[in-house]
């Protein structure tokens, strides 16, 4: 693996009382594309509300690109470069595709060549084609490739994909992944959550199953897709 981006050790986290996340571990390289798999109500999103601070763990650490944030808000953890895709699409339905992206605009980040409105539209065409339409106008996969697209806008070195796949049609799902692939090759590393074993091995080198708010399994996609013992067990396939 490269050197580790983002690393949690022995994560917990409570909703209420409801013992969410039990001793959640997992690491990202550098330029790494890596799922965490799960069913319904598993703990994907809660892990990635963990990471970009949104949900504070009660206990465990967390570092990301040589910080420790377990304790930053979430801007202070954005502006170190981790971004972040709920899995609710967030796009502003009022404002254009070009006006979308310019709300995400951040400083550039040393060693990764900016992102501009033009050079995402070469990995999106689709949002090429229609900048000054306003974001209500667009389906479901647009809008989600948009919010992938303003996310990048911010510069991230490491981005939180929270189920990109969900709701999509199978050829739209494909672009995604395709997108995400390119992602991997501009140099930026990706978290992803995803039900969707299929998908997730059109783009993962690694993979973490979670089960109930824990790693059951790790190791590397091919490996998983070999495994059909973890996969009955933990996954819905
Ligand atoms: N705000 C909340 N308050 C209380 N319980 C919650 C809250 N959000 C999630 N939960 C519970 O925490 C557990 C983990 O939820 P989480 O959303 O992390 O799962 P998930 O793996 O992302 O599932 P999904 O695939 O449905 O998105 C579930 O049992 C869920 O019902
Ligand atoms: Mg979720």
């Amino acid at each position: 693996m490269a050197e580790a981006m983002l690393i949690a050790r022995g994560l917990h986290a409570y909703y209420g009382r409801a013992h969410i996340l039990a001793d959640v571990a997992l690491e990202v390289g550098a330029g790494e594309v890596v799922v965490l798999i799960g069913r319904n109500g598993a703990g994907k999103s809660t892990t990635m509300k963990c990471l970009i601070g949104l949900v504070r763990p009660a206990a465990g650490e967390i570092e990301f690109a040589g910080y420790r944030t377990e304790r930053l808000a979430p801007h202070a953890i954005a502006r170190l470069g981790l971004g972040y895709v709920p899995e609710e699409r967030r796009i502003f339905t009022d404002l254009t595709v070009a006006e979308n992206l310019e709300v995400g605009r951040r400083p550039p980040r040393q060693g990764l060549e900016p992102w501009t409105p033009e050079r995402l539209f070469r990995l999106f065409p689709n949002l090429g084609e229609m900048r000054g339409r306003p974001g209500g106008r667009m389906s479901g996969g647009e809008q989600q490739m948009l919010t992938i697209a303003r996310t990048l806008m911010g510069n991230p070195a490491c981005i939180l994909l929270d189920e990109p796949s969900e709701g999509l049609a199978p050829v739209i799902i494909e672009q995604m992944a395709a997108t995400i692939r390119d992602l991997k090759a501009h140099g930026v590393a990706v978290l992803l959550a995803e039900q969707n074993l299929h998908f997730a091995g059109l783009v993962a080198d690694r993979a973490y199953v979670i089960e109930k708010g824990g790693i059951r399994y790790s190791g590397s996609m091919a490996e998983l897709a070999a495994d059909e013992a973890v996969r009955a067990a933990y996954l819905s396939v």
